[in-house]
């Protein structure tokens, strides 16, 4: 996806991972900070207070170049940042390096884009941020598996989906397109410069809370899944049609996305 010789900065500036939209040109360190402030913002609103971390593990699936995984090894004993693209796993190991604690990071390879090389039941947090709307929508229902497999009892899975939009009726759709063209070696070097295409190829799926549910299966909600929340923005509707789900408001959300909150029993 990008030649090897990047920075950290300049994968930042590169890539379609730029969450920054509106400076579009943003600095590494404010880049880790606005991870920072939403690694704060997301382990309070998950019911972890101040502090209560600090014995804890966890894997973030999709960690990127570590934009909040630098927040999270100052919090927690042990993080595993999983990722598709190992070029970002080195970027994340360089962002963690300069702004976090590198001596509680393990960079984990997701190879097949579906599972994680972590044996059964060995984190207490399964968390993943703006990454599985970017996988193919069973490469995602995978991961899920993945989290609830590599959970603890007792542990939190914390997932972040995006919802439909309207938008997203000509995005989804182009995106396959832009996915299609990438196989083309001298098309996809091309392609590859224009930041706003790499962003839309990586708009792989739309999976609603029930898609999801579905796929982890009924039965689990209630007795191997407890306290099965979706959280989602006041500003959109999400529709939640299985038993013993609750939903959550919560203001700081973006209004396109969702999050599935399970303690595994
Ligand atoms: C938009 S970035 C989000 C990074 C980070 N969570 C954040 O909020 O800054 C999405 C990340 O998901 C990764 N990704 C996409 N598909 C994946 C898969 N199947 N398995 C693991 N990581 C994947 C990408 O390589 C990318 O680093």
């Amino acid at each position: 996806m990008r030649a090897e010789t990047l920075t950290a900065e300049e994968a930042v500036r590169d890539t379609g991972w730029v969450f920054d939209n509106k400076t579009g040109d943003v600095s590494l360190e404010s880049f880790v900070a606005s991870g920072d402030d939403e690694v704060r913002r997301y382990l309070k609103i998950f019911g972890f207070p101040k502090g209560s971390t600090r014995d804890l593990s966890m894997v973030e699936i999709g960690s990127g170049i570590g934009r909040m995984t630098a927040g999270f090894t100052k919090r927690f004993r042990l993080v595993h940042a999983a990722d598709v693209d190992a070029a970002f796993l080195e970027r994340c190991r360089e962002t963690v390096f300069h702004h976090g604690e590198p001596t509680v990071l393990r960079t984990l390879h997701v190879v097949d884009g579906r599972t994680l090389d972590l044996p059964n039941a060995s984190v207490d947090l399964a968390f993943s941020y703006i990454t599985l709307q970017h996988c193919g929508a069973t490469d995602a229902q995978s991961l899920v598996s993945e989290a609830l497999r590599v959970t603890k009892s007792g542990g939190l899975i914390a997932l972040n989906f995006r919802t439909w939009t309207p938008l997203d009726a000509a995005l989804v759709p182009l995106g396959g397109v832009v996915r299609v063209l990438w196989r083309a070696p001298k098309v996809a070097k091309h392609m590859a410069r224009v930041r706003a295409l790499t962003r839309l190829g990586w708009q792989a799926n739309r999976l609603s809370p029930d898609d999801v549910l579905a796929g982890i299966g009924l039965d689990l909600i209630g007795s191997r899944l407890r306290d099965v929340t979706i959280i989602h923005s006041p500003r959109r509707r999400v529709r939640v049609s299985a038993d013993g789900v609750k939903k959550l408001t919560v203001r700081r959300v973006h209004p396109s996305h969702w999050w599935l909150v399970a303690r595994l029993a």
